[in-house]
């Protein structure tokens, strides 16, 4: 059986902590497809388009044909098994990360079975970085070059008028 993971997340921006685990996690399968949510997220609204968040990590990443970028509605769990995917992959921070991922696992779990899913812990050089903070530097006309790939900066840098 081919070895089919999907890594799904928000990407509202991507950061370089979530490059760091596709980098890393590439390897192990032979197709990696990085899952962008596009189901509408009322309690925290996007600051990108689906579309926006597609082509940023596109453009951060070295082309490969084993990587595919797409974004999906509808349950994750539906999604990775359209794609014919086998494993989900996730990126664990801090203790905090924990109850919430728990919770999505038992959940994906009791909704199919048969899907793995892999927690990479996060590189301790990116373990400060979440898409809310780059977010909110970002609006205060900090700099973010640091944290995001070169092509998520300039987006922000536009998105906020500096
Ligand atoms: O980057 P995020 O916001 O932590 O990613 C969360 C995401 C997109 C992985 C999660 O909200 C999700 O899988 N949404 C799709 C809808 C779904 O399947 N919900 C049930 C999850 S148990």
């Amino acid at each position: 059986m081919k070895k089919i993971a999907v890594y799904p997340g928000s990407f509202d921006p991507v950061t370089n902590g979530h490059i760091d685990i596709i980098k890393r996690s590439i390897s192990l399968f032979e197709k990696l497809i990085i899952a962008v949510n596009a189901n509408p997220n009322p309690a925290k609204p996007y600051l990108f388009s689906a579309e926006e968040r597609v082509e940023m990590i596109r453009e951060a990443l070295p082309s490969s044909p084993k990587i595919e970028v797409e974004s999906f509605k509808g349950l994750l769990v539906h999604y990775a098994r359209k794609k014919g995917a086998n494993f989900i992959i996730r990126g664990l921070r801090a203790l905090s990360d924990f109850e919430y991922e728990f919770q999505m696992y038992l959940m994906n779990k009791k909704l199919n079975p048969d899907l793995e899913m892999i927690y990479f812990m996060t590189s301790q050089q990116y373990s400060h970085l979440s898409s809310s903070v780059i977010k909110e530097i970002a609006k205060l006309g900090g700099s973010t070059i640091n944290f995001v790939p070169p092509v998520v900066e300039k987006k922000l840098l536009e998105k906020f008028g500096y």
